[in-house]
């Protein structure tokens, strides 16, 4: 899947996405900055982490959400979508975390 937007600037951070684009209970990958974002919708609340798991680069956006946890489609290692961190194996390390800002129906993600 292709990144659904370049980005808007609006100070640090950075619009990606409107909040249609992203179901309750799915993920779509994003890209600010060269970087490959993938931005969850938990039940109305956006968390934004790395795309790409620490394992061997699985895409985190194409992998199922239960609840705030993500699962990585390639080998089944899991993420909290909330802080990156690892709930379960084979991933080694934590992926990067964003800080979100939702304006009207704008998703914006602070640039790191
Ligand atoms: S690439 Fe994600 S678990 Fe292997």
């Amino acid at each position: 899947m292709s990144p659904i937007a370049k980005g808007v600037y609006m100070g640090k951070f950075v619009k990606v996405a409107e909040t249609k684009d992203v179901a309750a209970g799915t993920g779509i990958l994003v890209e600010l900055e060269g970087e490959r974002i993938a931005l969850f919708n938990v039940d109305g609340t956006f968390c934004a982490i790395g795309d790409v798991c620490t394992h061997s680069g699985g895409p985190l956006s194409e992998g199922d959400l239960d609840g705030d946890v993500v699962t990585c489609p390639w080998h089944g290692a899991q993420f909290d979508v909330k802080n990156g961190e690892v709930i379960g194996p084979p991933a080694p390390d934590p992926v990067h975390s964003y800080h979100i800002k939702v304006e009207g129906t704008a998703i914006l993600i602070e640039r790191p």
